[in-house]
């Protein structure tokens, strides 16, 4: 089968079967088109919370198809490739955490959803990149432990002055390739181009960009914006993407280091052996974890609309 017969299988046995492809922004195109929804980690969450089919495959990386499954405990969620984790995911357990907890009393503690769901058992809030400033913004707590990428806390700090956000160690690994260095050499290369990054950037980077926001934020903003060209500082996919999406624009990676080799491990294959059962990651998680986990992840969803 070529790309698009293998395309159009897919399409017909995932009406066939009740089953919803959620694909995150950094997956390829082909598996893009196949997708019910694209969308950034926040986008997901609610797709997932919302959907009525009774099967999800998940195209992107563990956490998120765990997600999906708190969200929708009833439902068959499925990972499209197994081996797809997140590095970030893994820098913190929830034993860091409670001590965390135990050094910082006062404090409340808000994760990234780029963690384990048994980290979230314990922590007081979740957020993404898109919805972090505005969930943060609303909530009581003054003093706020920000873990695991202390990028993402910074930026969220430097636009909540009135909060405390303590941040530490960690990060996300593809997005730490990208240099202060590299938005001098673009501003030269491409003058008149506008520089979008990722929060997950060093704040050397943020700070010295037009626009910083998740990835749907950055392709939205590249959408609407009367420029012509533009410098991406994320995983170099949306780059294509955008490129597909608008011809007449002319866009450019801000590194070619920025490649998150978790996400491109997905093929339309792997989906393709997830909805016909050949091969499938079903998420299955132990009963505590999923309720302690929800608690977190349905405050998120709720504080981000
Ligand atoms: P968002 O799409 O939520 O911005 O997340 C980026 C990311 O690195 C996901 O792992
Ligand atoms: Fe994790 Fe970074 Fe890859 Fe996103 S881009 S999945 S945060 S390693």
């Amino acid at each position: 089968m070529n790309t698009r017969e293998l395309q159009e299988e897919i399409k017909r046995i995932k009406k066939e079967k009740d089953m919803l492809i959620l694909a995150h922004a950094y997956q390829s195109q082909d598996i893009l088109e196949v997708a019910d929804y694209m969308g950034d980690s926040y986008g997901l969450s609610v797709q997932a919370a919302k959907t009525k089919h009774q099967n999800v495959v998940m195209c992107g990386v563990r956490f998120m198809a765990e997600t999906v499954k708190i969200l929708s405990p009833n439902k068959h969620v499925y990972l499209a490739n197994r081996y797809t984790g997140c590095p970030m995911a893994q820098q913190m357990t929830k034993e860091d955490v409670l001590m965390l907890k135990e050094k910082y009393p006062d404090y409340a503690v808000v994760a990234y959803i780029n963690t384990t769901s048994e980290l979230k058992t314990v922590v007081d809030m979740v957020v993404t990149s898109s919805s972090a400033v505005r969930i943060l913004k609303k909530m009581p707590q003054k003093d706020i432990l920000f873990i695991p990428d202390p990028n993402l806390g910074s930026w969220v700090a430097n636009q909540l002055p009135e909060k405390n956000i303590k941040t530490f160690q960690g990060g996300c690994p593809t997005h730490w390739r990208i240099s202060k260095k590299d938005v001098e050499k673009a501003r030269k290369e491409h003058p008149e181009a506008e520089i979008l990054v990722h929060p997950e950037c060093k704040p050397e980077v943020t700070e010295l960009a037009d626009y910083a926001g998740s990835t749907t934020g950055i392709m939205k903003y590249a959408k609407e914006s009367d420029k012509k060209e533009f410098v991406i500082g994320t995983e170099n996919s949306i780059v294509q993407h955008l490129q597909f999406d608008c011809p007449d624009k002319k866009f450019y990676c801000l590194s070619v280091e920025c490649v998150c080799h978790n996400m491109r491990q997905t093929t339309l294959v792997d989906v393709y052996n997830t909805i016909t059962g050949k091969e499938q990651e079903e998420i299955i998680l132990d009963d505590e974890i999923l309720q302690g986990a929800k608690t977190a992840i349905d405050r998120m969803v709720k504080a981000g609309k």
